[in-house]
């Protein structure tokens, strides 16, 4: 695609019932009510004049440039700030206007610098409007605001300030309040003397989140991204997705030049993006240069024992290696000693063809994905309860929810895109309410003030849940005609939610949370018209997480609120494939749509298509694999994309278990922690190089296009593929759309996508079927999936982890904005200017008690392991609890964390591990640089 900027219609889309008739310039176009004169113009194909407009922002009209004349109405209003009416008719070119126009433009380009038109940044539209409006020279002696003398601000990383470019419109902080909701910026100053303030200090040091929203809607080079000032602008655009969080944002990447010299000048949040709409947060817009890191492995690796250097070999010689050392494994050792693990960071097409090679190539069902440490249960609970695997409703959703219940996520920091929706809506006036240990930013950040928080002692989200149901039930506040129409167990279920055992009162010694107070929040719940749970991996990763899914659904149920839009239980899912990664069939027990092996039908389905025979029974899951390689019994598994020895708990023994093995093939873009005790390494693409698609948290299936071709020469699924052909399947497909064809051709949920269906559509949620041939925004509309919704009896089982004298605080982790799960890829940008190690947080009282203060290094120590970190004293914590990252290896938080896990999925207990904090003995700032030169990590950028 050659480069053409999207389109910007001036004001947002009218949102009436009605339709309105309007000619402009005599042409005749129909809008919504509620359509401003100047987007009907632009719908019309006639671009009116504007400066302090643009589409994404409410009207504002304060520069005067989109005057037109209208039939009948004196004066010329401003276009953007004028509603059309029915049969109204609109003139925007006159002597009159152009006359006018011309009188605004001088008026601005007196303030302006004087060299203004010879200006070079090139991503200036005032500088292109006064050629428009026909303004050479300006006729008014010249003003120097005292912005024209404001030092640049080049704080930000990504972006730079230049105050005499500024002509105060104010683009930029309606964008940081409308649009991403920090109101981080304001108009400082009156008159000649106002400018734009970043709080007063640098947007470094400011409330800004480097979200970019300003920079995109700034009409001149005041905001301007760096990367333009290096480069230039773009030449041309490729439309793909984020590839960090399950949002999945839609992107534009706009480029220059061609093939293996392409560079990237920018990322722009694509208008059309389903699940962003035009908003992006500082990870998918600016932290993408980790594709061009030095660090980049960019040949095929072997050795033949871990303590060897490695081997740069050709990609022959690694495949022959990787699949004959699979072979010779299985011919000593069984079918069974061998697996495979795919990566929710992959696309569809490369995590299909991974499970295909284990069933099909290996012969066996080793095959497990990294999602199995996040999101697992909450598969397993919205399958039992309402039929699927997955989020009931599409991020707009949101618009419609009265009272929004969050439980144990972050999405300020975790899903920075969907938050900002979020915080929209609060703004409108729905209420929140906050059920996490620790006080997140959206308990209370610039006009958003939550309801309820409940701080839950980790550990207890079961008892909490059930107590919400309780009240509902107890009170009278359920919705009975749902129950009874849409529901199975009912009478089961009010029985057991009604006993005295889970009321807010009994269950105070376990959640912590004052009766009274979850009491208020459950009535808030359960009265509001429309309830929506989102929630996170403070919900999945516990040794009850399933139970929790389950519980959320039941209260749901319980409460009527399912099946519409505005309500529904919402993953907000971590890696930008995990739900993609699911549905690809990456479980040992369910081929792809999640249905289970066992099923003969379905495996006759796949068998014949793949000409092998298939084992009906499930195969190993990740824990499984690690403990069968400390007994001798599994000894060879290919790993993509994942960096286990970092993200899985307990490191010791997930190290332990590699060293164990005769064979570790990783396939990624850095030689990672796992890579250390790999034998074979096959170097992986970028999101940038992919194609194929990724399935976000509302199961919307994005296109992923590649912006340049494979830096190290393959496809990933490629990869793949030649190795189950050395091993002596043939396994073959021409390009990623043909994956995606089978997939469509043998998934129920999948029938009507393809390449071509998505380019068409920008994007669809499954399930894509005959009956829904452009996808299905909400799910359970009148039905559950299974049928009737089942209401499962949440038993509260207390987690075996419980603190004690020795380990008496509970560790609980998490994601901070700026880094990204194990780091790999934003560690090689610049947002480590923010981010560069993990902090542990701690409450007042706790510090106090261990002579600890912000910024001393502390040893965290629990049953399992200890690591060393920073301290930070926050009131946010609350006492007895304790709160880390794990985004880089040296700090290795995971060394610390258990392998209890989820009694239905396994997915580790990551949220609650008992721990113990003191100062760290001795240790100073050089040991610590001392111990990430021993650990080899390196950083690109240094403070
Ligand atoms: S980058 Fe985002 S958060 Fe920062 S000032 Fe701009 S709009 Fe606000
Ligand atoms: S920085 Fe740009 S968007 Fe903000 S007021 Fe100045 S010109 Fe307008
Ligand atoms: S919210 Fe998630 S998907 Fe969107 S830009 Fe940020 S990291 Fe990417
Ligand atoms: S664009 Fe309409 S008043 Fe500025």
């Amino acid at each position: 695609m050659t480069y053409v900027p999207e389109a910007d219609l001036g004001t947002p889309a009218g949102r009436g019932t009605e339709t309105m008739r309007v000619t402009v310039d005599g042409r005749t176009v129909e809008v919504p009510a509620g359509t401003s004169v100047m987007r009907a113009a632009g719908e019309a194909g006639i671009n009116v004049p504007k400066l302090c407009a643009t589409d994404s922002l409410e009207a504002f009209g304060s520069c005067r440039m989109c005057l037109v004349e209208v039939d009948g109405v004196r004066g010329t209003p401003a276009s953007c700030t004028t509603p059309c009416t029915d049969g109204m008719v609109v003139t925007t070119q006159s002597d009159e206007l152009g006359r006018l126009r011309r009188g605004v433009m001088e008026l601005y380009l007196t303030d302006h610098p004087a060299d203004c038109a010879g200006c070079a940044r090139g991503n200036c539209e005032m500088q292109a409007l006064a050629a428009t409006v026909g303004v050479a020279e300006v006729r008014y002696p010249r003003r120097e605001p005292a912005r024209q003398h404001a030092s640049y601000d080049e704080t930000n990383p990504y972006f730079a300030y230049d105050p005499a470019a500024c002509i105060v419109c104010s683009r930029c902080v309606r964008a940081c309040a409308e649009t991403q909701g920090t109101f981080a910026l304001t108009v400082a100053g009156r008159g000649l003397e106002s400018a734009i303030s970043p709080g007063g200090t640098d947007f470094f040091s400011s409330e800004c989140v480097s979200c970019g929203a300003c920079v995109q809607a700034c009409p001149t080079s005041a905001l301007t991204e760096k990367s333009v000032i290096d480069l230039g602008m773009p030449t041309r655009a490729v439309d793909t997705t984020c590839a960090y969080c399950g949002v999945g944002c839609s992107f534009r990447a706009e480029v220059q030049g061609q093939g293996d010299g392409t560079r990237v000048v920018r990322m722009i949040p694509s208008k059309t993006g389903g699940a962003n709409e035009g908003h992006s947060c500082v990870k998918g817009r600016f932290a993408y240069g980790y594709a061009h890191h030095p660090d980049r492995q960019l040949h095929p690796l072997v050795r033949d024992s871990i303590d060897d250097e490695w081997r740069v070999v050709t990609w022959e010689e690694a495949i022959a290696k990787a699949a004959s050392g699979f072979k010779a494994i299985q011919d000593e050792y069984g079918i069974g000693a061998i697996g495979g693990i795919s990566s929710s960071r992959c696309t569809n097409e490369e995590v299909y063809v991974v499970q295909q090679m284990v069933r099909a190539g290996f012969g066996n069902n080793n095959v497990d994905t990294c999602a199995r440490v996040c999101h697992s249960p909450t598969g397993y609970g919205l399958k039992q309860t309402f039929g699927t695997s997955a989020g009931t409703q599409d991020f707009a959703s949101v618009a419609d929810a009265d009272v929004i219940l969050l439980i144990g996520a972050n999405p300020t920091d975790a899903h920075p895109v969907f938050a900002s929706r979020m915080k929209r809506r609060l703004r409108e006036g729905a209420r929140l309410i906050v059920a996490d240990p620790r006080r997140i930013d959206l308990v209370r950040s610039p006009h958003v003030q939550a309801a309820y928080h409940l701080p839950l002692q980790p550990g207890s989200n079961v008892a909490f849940v059930n107590a919400m149901a309780n009240v509902a039930v107890t009170e009278g506040l359920y919705d009975a005609a749902f129950l009874r129409e849409r529901c199975e167990n009912v009478d089961g279920y009010l029985a057991f939610i009604a006993d005295p055992q889970h009321s807010p009162e009994s269950v105070e010694p376990i959640t912590g949370v004052p009766a009274a107070t979850l009491r208020e929040a459950a009535r808030l719940y359960a009265s509001a018209g429309n309830s929506a749970i989102y929630y996170g991996l403070g919900v999945t990763e516990h040794s009850q997480g399933s139970t929790m899914v389950m519980g959320m659904a039941n209260l749901a149920m319980v409460t009527g609120n399912i099946g519409r839009r505005g309500v529904g239980v919402n993953p907000l899912r971590g890696q930008n494939n995990v739900q993609g990664s699911c549905d690809m069939g990456s479980f040992p027990h369910e081929l792809p749509g999640y249905r289970h092996i066992s099923g003969d039908d379905v495996r006759a389905i796949y068998e014949q298509r793949w000409g092998r025979v298939l084992d009906p029974e499930p195969g190993l899951r990740i824990p499984n694999m690690f403990d069968a390689a400390l007994t001798g019994t599994f000894r060879g598994v290919y790993i993509q994309g994942e960096d286990l020895a970092q993200s899985d708990p307990n490191t010791q023994h997930v190290q332990a278990a590699l060293r164990a093995m005769d064979l570790v093939v990783v396939q990624d873009l850095f030689l990672n922690e796992t890579a250390r005790l790999a034998h074979v390494f096959l170097p992986g693409t970028s999101f940038l190089e992919k194609d194929g698609t990724f399935t976000n948290a509302e199961r919307r299936i994005n296109r992923v296009r590649p912006v340049f071709p494979p830096r190290q020469g393959k496809d990933e699924w490629q990869i793949t593929c030649e190795i189950a052909q050395a091993m002596g399947y043939p396994m073959r497909y021409e390009n990623a759309a043909e994956i995606m064809d089978e997939i469509a051709a043998t998934t129920p949920t999948f029938a009507g996508v393809s390449f071509a269906a998505l380019d068409a559509e920008g994007s669809m949620q499954w399930p894509v079927t005959a009956a829904a041939p452009h996808g299905t925004p909400t799910m359970h509309v009148g039905g559950f999936v299974r049928g009737k919704g089942l209401l499962v009896e949440t038993v509260y089982v207390p987690t075996t982890e419980r603190s004690n004298r020795r380990y008496p605080l509970i560790l609980t982790t998490g994601r901070i904005l700026t880094q990204y799960n194990v780091g790999s890829q934003t560690r090689r940008t610049d947002n480590n200017a923010w981010h560069l190690e993990d902090i542990l947080e701690i409450h007042p009282a706790d510090a106090e008690m261990r002579g600890i203060s912000t910024g001393d290094l502390v040893q965290l120590s629990s049953r399992v392991g200890s690591t060393t970190l920073r301290a930070r004293v926050s009131s946010r914590m609350p006492p007895g609890v304790v709160y880390t990252t794990f985004h880089h290896p040296v700090t290795g938080a995971n060394v610390v964390t258990t392998e209890n896990s989820d009694w239905a999925t396994n997915c580790p207990e990551y949220k609650v591990t008992a721990v113990q904090v003191g100062v760290a003995n001795a240790r100073g700032e050089t040991d610590l640089e001392a111990e990430r030169r021993r650990a080899g990590v390196e950083y690109a950028h240094t403070p």
